[in-house]
């Protein structure tokens, strides 16, 4: 079963989107990628992918910008510098802005792009295997304000994503495990076969076979399209995609942004998890099952100590929360999702004390 899920998958995925529809192409040689920009293109490229590209990308002309990424570019005063820079380098309505880089990259340049001129091309190469297995579709733009977490945004989808999975050659150990952080909440959403695929390759993606991880990537990919054809405006189905985000955004927050997004959200997984068991949504052994999974991604990254009222603080200012209460995505089993208003945050603040006292017994 889970292999036929994972075989079933081609090297092109289409997304129908009501902003314009577009397509993933999975293509390794980055030659040919580079022949499918326009020739008055504007590269935007991470900084650290500069030496790798360079030579590349020197004999085609393109005007090239290069950022250093990080989660505190996604900001005003970087969308500021960028756009004064685009400006200079007479940007104009027919520019194509090209993005390569991993999600906080993609983050910023389709903000910039859906602001620029009411809305230019943009094409989107991702680099990281978060970027890669998950925020290269959907088209959501975010920006932080105020350390709030993606609070600021729209929807505006590249024209086209082209995936390279040789650039996951140099990714880091952190950024691996990020990504399958990332990653593992598509898979357990989406219900037990799924789940099962992905704890079964889970060891070999953590040691890098590149066939494994080239599988998982694709089949995340299409768990996510069909939430994002259904609800592409996020209003019903695709809020069960926040499943992990609501505890990993506060602890993206409390952290200052040190813990990377996919380990934050694996995280928030767990925590969701454990507070669907204390709250009677799943038995003990429905925790303990997911739990393994997660323990063995996470490793030393669980997090086990943290300011439950900070993380409580940070929760009230989650974006999807209403009236004054806190949206949580929780679980009744896997595959089984659902979204809970929590009005009275002492509890919540028990069973948070309850899980890091359980994990410090461990
Ligand atoms: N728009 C969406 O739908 C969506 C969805 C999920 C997550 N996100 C956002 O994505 C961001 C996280 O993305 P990320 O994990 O890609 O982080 P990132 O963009 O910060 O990249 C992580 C690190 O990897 C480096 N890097 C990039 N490509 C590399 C490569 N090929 N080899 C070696 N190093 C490389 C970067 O320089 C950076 O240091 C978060 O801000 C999160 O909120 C957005």
């Amino acid at each position: 079963m889970g292999d036929l899920l994972l075989n079933k998958i081609q090297n092109k995925i289409k997304i129908t989107s009501k902003i314009k529809n577009y397509e993933v192409i999975f293509e390794n040689n980055f030659d040919k990628i580079l022949k499918n920009f326009p020739t008055d293109s504007v590269l935007i490229i991470d900084k650290n992918l500069k030496k790798k590209l360079e030579k590349k990308i020197r004999k085609k002309k393109f005007k090239i910008l290069y950022i250093i990424a990080s989660e505190k570019i996604k900001s005003f005063e970087k969308i500021d510098e960028i756009i004064k820079k685009l400006i200079k380098i007479s940007v104009n309505k027919t520019t194509t802005v090209v993005a390569i880089g991993g999600g906080t990259i993609q983050d910023l340049v389709a903000f910039i792009s859906s602001i620029f001129f009411r809305g230019i091309d943009w094409i989107f190469v991702p680099t990281t295997l978060l970027s890669q297995c998950d925020s290269c579709i959907g088209g959501k733009t975010s920006i932080n304000f105020y350390g709030i977490k993606n609070q600021l945004g729209n929807f505006y989808p590249p024209n086209r994503i082209f995936v390279n999975f040789n650039f996951l050659k140099d990714i880091s150990n952190r950024d691996l495990k990020a990504g399958l952080g990332e990653m593992s909440h598509f898979y357990f959403v989406s219900g037990n076969s799924d789940f099962l695929i992905f704890d079964r390759y889970l060891k070999e993606a953590l040691n890098r076979r590149q066939d494994v991880i080239k599988k998982i990537i694709k089949r995340s990919l299409s768990i996510k399209k069909k939430f994002i054809e259904k609800d592409e405006f996020d209003k019903k189905e695709r809020i069960l995609l926040n499943y992990g985000h609501s505890f990993g955004h506060a602890i993206e927050k409390i952290t200052n942004f040190k813990i990377p997004h996919g380990i934050a959200v694996a995280n928030g997984m767990n925590i969701a998890n454990f507070t669907s068991f204390k709250m009677n949504y799943i038995s003990k052994n429905q925790f303990n099952k997911m739990n393994d999974t997660l323990d063995r991604l996470l490793g030393s990254d669980k997090l086990k100590k943290f300011k439950t009222d900070e993380l409580i603080k940070a929760l009230k200012k989650d974006k999807k929360n209403l009236k004054g209460s806190i949206r949580l995505i929780l679980t009744k089993g896997l595959g089984k999702m659902f979204v809970k208003n929590i009005k009275n945050p002492n509890k919540l603040r028990d069973i948070l004390i309850d899980y890091q006292n359980t994990l410090r017994r461990k």
